[in-house]
């Protein structure tokens, strides 16, 4: 049976070899807040780079964007997160800790995303039995209320022109409010994508799964427009092309799957959605949301078009939000100025949209949950992360058998000639062995060894993470070597 690999063996690695740090720890710690240290970050870039390889380079119909956190704040008036975006939750009277009561309900910290508001609010809540996760109080909770989760901030030094903003919960409206730009300034011609990633802002109420649930995170989002009618065939589309992303670099099928959201679930925008769910070992060891899939349809479209049509009554109000209805529809919507003209079709419309949206840093954790390996090697542990080579963040470790006769002088020149073309690391510090085994715990997929015979024949041993086994080769042939076989 495969062994079942605990979240804890994961924060430990991520700790001891610098992957994760939490954030201000020498402050004593940001609760929900991480930073990604010299490992991490080399794996955080690879997975966006292996992200946008395939969603924008590898394909003619994606074009990339980077748009600003803050944005105009009716940008999420007329999204609906203004009114919308919230957690239905409940004090508990004796500690006053505050916990999602579809948390409550379940008993499972880890599970739900946001279920939509009016869902939650439409439902009956009987807490009288319900437990408080922070003192095991049992069933002394106020009536459950909304907890806006978008952070605020102010934007302007002078009162005058100090305006209350939101750091932005999700990159995708800065894509809908640059659609017509990408219209207008390239030649994108429907059915094509926007894509971003970027950092997205979250007050969560439930944190506590390390990098899975954080209050700051990076999403790779794509919003795929398409003509409506083709909206279930580009859903079904995405859904096969995004579950195989994960499957090719390297996660193991039995541990993803994908499922429909029920009626209830389904975010403010969203027609329907389904999740491409991971086994992380969170709590129970249960299904985890790792990306989700929706159909948006022309909902956002239509709303910013409503909400240029608000500008002029927000000035009026002094640029306050607060009592300002968004414009009613324009009863040509259709025409308005974020349709679209299908040149060949002669017929304008508001274009559906497809949206894939993963999570870097969820994703980062299921590679590096997947790839975590302890085995036996001649009555000793190995730790290991066997990464798919794309996600490794370094290719290749480079070591002179001892520091002498010659080869630390020979192993820098083929480090200083391989780290041209791959993320390398040099290293000369203590038996060959225990480095192998740190480069193993790495995820290092080669490494190379200057040794006695390397003087004599101009070879190397390169030594296979995963098999362990070494072979000799030319130095003259390494790059070649390393290039066909990490596929660089
Ligand atoms: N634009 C759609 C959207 O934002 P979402 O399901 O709320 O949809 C998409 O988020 C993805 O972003 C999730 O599947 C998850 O991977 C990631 N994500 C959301 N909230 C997160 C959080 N608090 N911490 C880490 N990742 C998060």
């Amino acid at each position: 049976m495969a062994r079942i690999t605990k979240l804890e063996d994961i924060v430990s690695l991520c700790k001891r070899r610098g992957f994760i740090f939490q954030s201000s720890e020498i402050y004593g710690g940001l609760a929900s807040c991480y930073d990604y240290g010299p490992l991490g970050v080399e794996l955080k870039n690879n997975v966006k780079k292996a992200w946008w390889n395939s969603v924008v380079q590898m394909r003619d119909d994606v074009v990339g964007l980077d748009c600003s956190i803050l944005m105009h704040p009716l940008v999420w008036k007329a999204s609906g997160h203004v009114d919308k975006f919230a957690d239905l939750i409940a004090e508990c009277k004796k500690c006053n800790a505050r916990t999602r009561v579809d948390h409550l309900a379940e008993h499972a910290e880890e599970h739900t995303e946001h279920i939509s508001i009016d869902a939650a609010m439409a439902k009956e809540h009987d807490l009288s039995n319900k437990v408080c996760p922070n003192c095991g109080a049992v069933g002394g909770f106020t009536e459950p209320m909304p907890f806006k989760l978008m952070f605020e901030t102010q934007m302007g030094a002078n009162v005058d022109d100090s305006m209350t903003m939101h750091l932005r919960p999700e990159t995708a409206q800065g894509i809908f409010a640059n659609f017509r730009n990408v219209l207008d300034t390239t030649r994108v011609k429907i059915p094509f994508g926007i894509a971003q990633i970027g950092k997205s802002f979250r007050n969560e109420v439930t944190t506590k799964a390390f990098i899975f649930r954080t209050r700051e995170f990076e999403q790779a989002e794509l919003e795929f427009f398409c003509e409506p009618g083709t909206d279930e065939k580009w859903f079904e589309h995405w859904k096969k092309t995004r579950f195989d992303w994960y499957v090719e670099l390297g996660i193991k099928k039995e541990n993803l799957r994908m499922r429909d959201h029920a009626g209830d679930e389904l975010a403010h925008y969203a027609k329907s959605c389904v999740d491409v769910e991971y086994k992380f070992p969170l709590g129970s060891g249960d299904w985890q949301e790792l990306e989700g899939i929706a159909n948006r349809t022309d909902f956002d479209l239509r709303q910013h078009q409503r909400g240029i049509r608000t500008l002029n009554k927000w000035f009026e109000n002094n640029r306050l939000m607060d009592k300002i209805e968004l414009a009613a529809e324009a009863e040509d919507y259709e025409s308005g100025p974020l349709s679209y003209f299908d040149d060949e079709q002669k017929k304008r419309y508001i274009p559906y949209v497809i949206e894939p949206s993963a999570g870097i840093d969820r994703s980062a954790l299921a590679f590096l949950v997947d790839a975590y390996d302890e085995e036996e090697v001649r009555g000793e542990k190995r730790n290991l992360l066997r990464f798919h080579h794309a996600l490794a963040p370094i290719k290749v470790g480079v070591f002179p058998l001892v520091k002498r006769e010659g080869m630390p002088e020979i192993a820098k020149n083929i480090y200083n000639d391989l780290k041209r073309h791959f993320n390398c690391f040099y290293d000369e510090k203590g038996a060959v062995g225990r480095r192998y085994r740190r480069q193993d715990e790495a995820g290092t997929p080669f490494c190379i060894t200057v040794d006695g015979q390397t003087k004599e024949d101009n070879t190397v041993t390169v030594r296979d993470r995963d098999s362990m086994e070494q072979v000799r080769v030319a130095t003259d042939q390494l790059r070649s070597h390393l290039q066909e076989r990490l596929d660089m």
